[in-house]
C-alpha cells in the first residue's frame, strides 16, 4: 500500500478522534496517509494519487452526514477504479445486540446505493455520547433514547464511550495490507 486517503464527516468530534488514531497507526506502520473532514476541506492530493480511499461518517438519527455521501456521488467514476472502504461511528455498535442491524443499515445499505463502488472492507465502530457537547434539545432527546436501553432506575452518565481502540487500529492496519 503506497497511500491511503480518509474522507469523513464528524458532527461532535468522535469520528475525528478515531480517524486521528487511524492516521497515527498507519504512519507508525510506514504507510503514507491523509485525512480530511469534508466539512472543512478535501484531501491534499488528487484522488488519483491514492491507492485506497476510506469514506466514513458518524451516524445521527439513522443517517450518514451529507458530505461523505455527496463525495461518493461526485467522485463515483474515479472511486470505481480505486479500492474503497466504508466506515461508520455510531452508538448502536456499542451494543452487540444491535451490531448486525447497524452493519446492514449504516454500511451494507449505503454500499448498495452506490453500485459503482464495491468496498474492499467496511468498519463498524462504537462511538460515544458526550452529553455536555449537545444543546438542551439534543441532550434531552438522546438521553431519553439512551435511558430506554438501561436498566430500570439506572441514570444516564454524562459520557458513554463505546470506542474500541484495538478494533480501530486493527481495521486500519488491515487496510494497509490490502
Ligand atoms: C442527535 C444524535 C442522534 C444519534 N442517532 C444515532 C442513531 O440513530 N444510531 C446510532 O447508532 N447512533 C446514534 N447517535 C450516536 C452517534 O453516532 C455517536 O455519538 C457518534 O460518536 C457520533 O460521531 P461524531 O461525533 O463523529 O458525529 C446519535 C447521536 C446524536 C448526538
Amino acid at each position: 500500500m503506497n497511500r491511503i486517503g480518509i474522507c469523513y464527516r464528524s458532527r461532535y468530534g468522535t469520528t475525528t478522534e478515531i480517524v486521528q488514531e487511524m492516521v497515527k497507526t498507519a504512519q507508525e506502520a510506514g504507510v503514507s496517509i491523509d485525512a480530511a473532514d469534508l466539512k472543512e476541506g478535501n484531501l491534499p492530493a488528487p484522488l488519483e494519487d491514492y491507492d485506497l480511499i476510506a469514506i466514513g461518517s458518524g451516524i445521527q438519527v439513522g443517517k450518514w452526514a451529507k458530505e461523505p455521501l455527496k463525495f461518493i456521488e461526485e467522485n463515483a467514476s474515479i472511486l470505481s477504479t480505486k479500492k474503497v472502504a466504508l466506515f461508520v461511528v455510531c452508538g448502536d455498535a456499542g451494543d452487540p445486540a444491535k451490531c448486525d442491524e447497524a452493519q446492514e443499515m449504516y454500511l451494507d445499505n449505503i454500499a448498495a446505493q452506490y453500485p459503482e463502488i464495491i468496498p474492499v472492507s467496511t468498519g463498524l465502530f462504537g462511538g460515544m455520547f458526550d452529553f455536555k457537547k449537545y444543546n438542551f434539545v439534543v441532550r434531552r432527546m438522546v438521553k431519553g433514547i439512551v435511558k430506554k436501553s438501561l436498566n430500570e432506575g439506572e441514570e444516564v452518565p454524562d459520557v458513554m464511550d463505546f470506542r474500541n481502540w484495538d478494533q480501530i487500529r486493527a481495521w486500519i492496519t488491515e487496510l494497509t495490507t490490502i
